[in-house]
């Protein structure tokens, strides 16, 4: 498609000293219709060109040289120029387009980088929170659109399998483990006996001496001991895969914590040699005080490693493996310093410097239940597998009370129900906390998946009625100038652009905005025109129109990881 932003930025680079990116950098989307499609500001220009913004705004205007076919009119509003694009052309190159692609907005523009999401990772022998849950949700969207956008992309669950609690979990399990009927019901039960053991521990110096001793026997290799830790890994991923079916999650590694058990060696004698490990109360550390931090534990006072060493072993292991460009790491913000400690400390690894700053931590908000923070310690444990089961079954009844006779319900409800979930987690910038009420997620009317699953059923209700979708060869475009079909144009034509602004900025809040507004758009221009017309171009070009809006929403939903119903 013609890139009209770059149009403009050729333009204004003949009559300013600045080059065509900087400008294109510079050209920002005003809000609304009144001041055209793109705008130009002159306001940074005033100081070298000692002239007010306006005067230099109007100067450019006049010695610019558009192309009429891109751009219609130039105006200067204040600071700004103003461009108003040629709305036949955009509409001609956004439906030729479509017409031409089975993957609208898809592209190459990643080629050659190498993108490592490091996601989902629940923590085995424990419930699979709704923290996992969201950072599965907005891991698995932004894996989806990275690779949409060319980029080589690798999906790790970096599982929480490592640690003195295993250690413990041996030790319960020894004891009572015939108590507990950990197959049927896995997590819950180790959770009990964690929860016993724990105890025990507290009253008797010695338990707890053995637990240490289980953990240690398990590093070095011990049968009974490697052996009761993959049974309990493998009762919880068989656990967390529900989930993951349910939302259709894939990962194209598992290696979690446990996978560098033999890798972190390396990691604390590269640290020795940096000169910067000390000794403090027993442990060692790196000091981060000089940069306004609490230390990064790399070794217990125990000699046992941690959570830190562990991904910093990962950081060496991905930059070996992957020869990564970006680690992305999905956690909430309960571990902001955690990450910048080990960000901070990967720096004296001796990594070349493209490694270490590649990675980045995207923290996402909690979710809050309307009554309240959602949480396990305090025991209102909510399992998630039930949440989306819920959520499953209140889309049916919302569907068996709107539409009785349809067909194929349980799978429609299916998408409806998960849908609701995961636009949920994604709606609003990932920052923010999120409340969670089941009416306000379900609402097919609101800002919300069932809402763009709902007007997306709509447009294919349509291209039904109609029986097909025109050639475009057979839709005239200058029948679709109007306001409310210029609007929805113009969004499709954005969509790329959409795609690449949530890799910038680590946020896919940007793309479901985008489809709210899509939809939003089409009810607009749906309610305002007739659609199935006497006059046959019209019609087709109105059809048309609506296949576009089908297509982009169901693509764009797709990436985020919702899947549309055909009927709801
Ligand atoms: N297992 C951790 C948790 O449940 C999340 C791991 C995130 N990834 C990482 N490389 N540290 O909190």
């Amino acid at each position: 498609m013609v890139d009209f932003k770059k149009k403009i930025a050729e333009s204004i680079a003949q009559v300013l000293e600045m080059n065509v990116n900087e400008i294109e950098a510079c050209i920002e989307n005003p809000k609304g219709t009144d001041n055209g499609d793109y705008a130009f500001p002159c306001f940074r220009l005033a100081k070298t060109m000692r002239k007010a913004p306006p005067v230099i705004a109007e100067e450019i205007k006049n010695k610019l040289q558009v192309n009429e076919q891109y751009i219609c009119k130039v105006e200067v509003v204040g600071g700004y120029v103003n461009f108003f694009v040629n709305k036949e052309k955009l509409a001609n190159e956004v439906l030729q387009e479509i017409s031409k692609s089975n993957a609208y907005g898809k592209s190459e523009i990643g080629k050659g980088k190498n993108v490592v999401v490091d996601y989902s990772s629940p923590n085995i022998a424990k419930p699979f929170h709704i923290g996992h849950l969201r950072s599965t949700v907005i891991g698995g969207a932004l894996y989806n659109i990275y690779k949409y956008l060319g980029y080589n992309v690798t999906g790790i669950n970096h599982l929480g399998d490592y640690g003195t609690q295993f250690g413990k979990l041996i030790e319960g399990y020894k004891r009572w483990g015939t108590e507990y009927n950990i197959d049927e019901n896995p997590i819950e039960e180790l959770t009990n006996i964690y929860i016993r053991i724990n105890q025990a521990c507290k009253e008797d110096e010695a338990i707890l001496e053995e637990c240490r001793n289980n953990f240690k026997k398990l590093e070095e290799g011990d049968i009974y001991c490697v052996e009761l830790w993959n049974k309990f890994k493998d009762v919880s991923l068989k656990e967390f895969q529900k989930i993951y079916d349910l939302l259709g999650s894939k990962f194209d590694s598992w290696n979690g914590e446990a996978f560098y058990s033999d890798k972190m060696a390396e990691i604390v004698e590269l640290l020795e040699k940096s000169g910067k490990l000390v000794k403090s109360e027993g442990a060692r550390i790196i000091d981060l005080e000089n940069k306004g931090m609490a230390p990064c534990i790399i070794e217990k006072s125990n000699g046992s490693s941690t959570y830190a060493t562990r991904d910093l072993a990962a950081i060496m292991y991905r930059a070996r493996t992957y020869d990564f460009d970006k680690v992305l790491y999905l956690t909430s913000y309960e571990q902001v310093l955690h990450f910048k400690q080990v960000f901070e400390t990967a720096k004296l690894l001796g990594l070349d410097e493209k490694y270490t700053n590649g990675l980045e931590h995207v923290p996402f908000g909690m979710v809050l239940l309307k009554t309240g923070k959602m949480s396990t310690r305090e025991g209102n444990i909510i399992k998630l597998e039930d949440l989306l089961n819920e959520s499953i079954s209140r889309a049916k009844e919302i569907i068996q009370e709107k539409n009785p006779n349809l067909e194929n319900k349980e799978e429609i409800a299916k998408r409806v129900g998960l849908g609701a979930v995961i636009f949920n987690d994604l709606a609003n910038s990932r920052l923010k906390d999120e409340i969670f009420d089941w009416d306000t997620i379900l609402n097919f009317q609101g800002e919300t998946g069932p809402y763009i699953q709902y007007t997306y059923v709509r447009t294919k209700s349509v291209i039904e009625k109609v029986g097909e979708v025109p050639d475009i060869k057979n839709v005239k475009i200058s029948l679709l100038l109007d306001d409310a079909s210029s609007k929805i144009l113009k969004l499709i034509y954005n969509f790329e652009d959409i795609l690449i602004q949530v890799t910038e900025k680590s946020e896919p809040s940007i793309l479901s905005r985008y489809l709210i507004d899509v939809a939003k758009a089409y009810s607009n221009f749906y309610n305002e025109n007739k659609i199935i017309v006497d006059d046959k171009d019209i019609q087709n070009a109105r059809v048309y129109l609506t296949y576009a809006v089908g297509k982009v929403l169901k693509t764009g939903a797709g990436l985020l990881g919702i899947e549309m119903p055909d009927k709801m």
